[in-house]
């Protein structure tokens, strides 16, 4: 193993972890949001607390390659920054707006998680690659239940809200 291979390991992971925390708010927030939309609150917030749980176990491996973990905000978190503005801002139409915002951002940590297993096989560590793989399904089972329930939102949303004016104005 190369030593470049593991410092960019440590600093993927790294990465990862301050997107979980940036994570954490924006589906926390989203959640606040969801009131009328049951099912689709239930499941933010469960992937909330799997969030939560995928930071611990990534600050697991950071601190196993011996590395710092990350205070608060680093790189990874300003692609998610603008994603969380969104829910800040979001208005009449924030239910729609949120799950795109969250559908988009579960496929960016999906990738994040996949680069993370093969750097870590790469890296001989095959129980980072492991933890990894195992936040990658996690990604990808939320990401796909966003898609399997999208439309079906879409439509209770126009349902429920004709008159929404984030859509009148099109
Ligand atoms: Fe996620």
């Amino acid at each position: 193993m190369s030593t470049s291979t593991r410092e960019r390991l440590l600093k993927w992971l790294q990465d990862a972890y301050a997107m979980e925390q940036q994570a954490d708010a924006m589906l926390t927030a989203l959640a606040g949001r969801l009131e009328h939309y049951t099912s689709l609150r239930n499941r933010v917030l469960g992937h909330a607390a799997e969030t939560r749980q995928q930071a611990d176990d990534v600050r697991g491996c950071i601190e196993r390659l011996g590395g710092a973990v990350p205070a608060a905000r680093s790189m990874a978190a300003s692609a998610a920054g603008s994603l969380q503005a969104l829910g800040n801002a979001l208005m009449s139409d924030e239910v729609v707006k949120g799950m795109g915002a969250s559908y988009a951002f579960e496929y960016l940590e999906a990738a994040t998680y996949r680069a993370l297993v093969i750097a870590a096989e790469a890296a001989g560590e095959t129980d980072i690659a492991e933890v990894c793989n195992r936040i990658l399904q996690q990604e990808l089972a939320m990401a796909e239940w966003l898609r399997a329930n999208h439309g079906g939102i879409v439509q209770e949303f126009l349902q429920r809200e004709p008159d929404a004016p984030g859509l009148a104005r099109r």
